[in-house]
């Protein structure tokens, strides 16, 4: 038996080194490994006619050459495998590998298309610092220093000294800060869409400290709430989808007067309240007439021009219009592919 078992070793190895091909490997596998009539099958298969003495014996040697066996034949599958996969000519015909496509975050999305509505209508894109003077968040907007309504701006300050009437640095709570810089440029009339990042003092389910707004500023002769209310409808419709209205509350900002908060109907009861929305309406953000005082600050002669101003959050509107309520605004910006992909 042990005889045997050193022959069909020596066999076993003098046939595989001849081997150029898979196929005849496979060949080989069948003939000693094979489960129904392999040769080294077959003598596992004696072992149990053994008297006791030899089994052990005769049993370690053949599982361990079958074991050597084994190896060798995944050695030289390998082998055989790389030779062939290096001598492989290029076949056209193969269908390429794609890589995976990324999209554009949804805020990006939504920025592209909220500038692409207001320029069919004349607006120009800007964009203003995010590292601002107070003057322009605020007192260039008709807010003096102490002013209470500034605490509503939840504001970063940046650890460097105040410079004269421009004040402090801060990071720009809100794009109003745009306003004045607009009007410094000194070419009426104006039609602008300032998007930017805003930064404040916030965080949790419904606040990130960085969001994004556009802010509309429109000046020019005898503008009136009725051009306000019309660029906001016609906004409403184009974003949200032409079943939907824009409607406008008394509010208060130092900036406007008269000031509104804007609201847009509910898209699935269309203002009658329902579980969505409670009271019909979905509350978007600020808008107003320009005040006098700040035309003033950017050297618009009150009594010739009038205007108007609107600041929405990007991320607010965007998900208003897909009817999301995602349970944490925070999810934005965790990078989440399984998240983001949805957008
Ligand atoms: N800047 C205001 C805010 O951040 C919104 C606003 C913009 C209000 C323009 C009126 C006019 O809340």
């Amino acid at each position: 038996m042990k005889e045997k078992i050193k022959q069909l070793k020596n066999d076993f190895f003098n046939e595989i080194e001849k081997i150029s091909d898979l196929t005849a490997l496979e060949k080989i596998e069948i003939k000693y490994l094979g489960r129904k009539a392999g040769e080294l099958t077959k003598i596992l298969r004696q072992l149990r006619d053994l008297p006791v003495t030899e089994r052990q014996e005769i049993g370690v040697l053949a599982n361990q050459l079958k074991k050597e066996l084994a190896q060798k034949i995944r050695e030289v599958f390998q082998l055989l495998k790389n030779q062939a996969s290096q001598s492989a000519v290029f076949d056209v015909t193969v269908p390429g590998l794609k890589p995976t496509e990324g999209h554009k975050h949804l805020v990006t999305q939504a920025i592209e298309e909220i500038v692409e509505i207001f320029e069919r209508i004349g607006f120009s894109r800007r964009r203003y610092p995010e590292v601002e003077w107070e003057w322009y968040a605020f007192e260039s907007l008709n807010m003096p220093p102490n002013h209470p309504a500034r605490d509503e701006w939840e504001t970063f300050f940046i650890d460097l000294k105040p410079v004269g009437p421009k004040g402090q640095r801060i990071l720009t709570p809100h794009t109003s800060s745009g306003q004045v810089r607009e009007m410094e440029k000194g070419q009426l009339p104006i039609r602008m869409i300032n998007i930017s990042k805003c930064y404040r003092r916030q965080i949790d389910i419904s606040h990130v400290p960085m969001f994004h707004q556009f802010e509309g500023l429109l000046i020019d002769q005898q503008v009136t709430i009725a051009d306000l209310k019309g660029t906001l409808d016609y906004f409403v419709k184009q974003f949200f989808g032409s079943n939907r209205r824009a409607r406008i509350r008394p509010s208060h900002f130092q900036f406007t007067e008269p000031s509104f908060e804007v609201d847009v109907s509910c898209g699935l009861c269309d203002g009658q309240g329902c579980k969505m929305c409670k009271a019909g309406w979905l509350e978007l953000g600020g808008a107003g007439m320009i005040h006098p005082n700040v035309l003033k600050a950017g050297k618009v002669d009150p009594k010739k021009y009038s205007g108007f101003a609107f600041g929405w959050g990007v991320e607010r509107c965007y998900l208003m219009k897909a009817g999301l309520s995602i349970p944490d605004i925070r999810m934005l910006y965790q990078n989440d592919l399984r998240f983001l992909n949805q957008f």
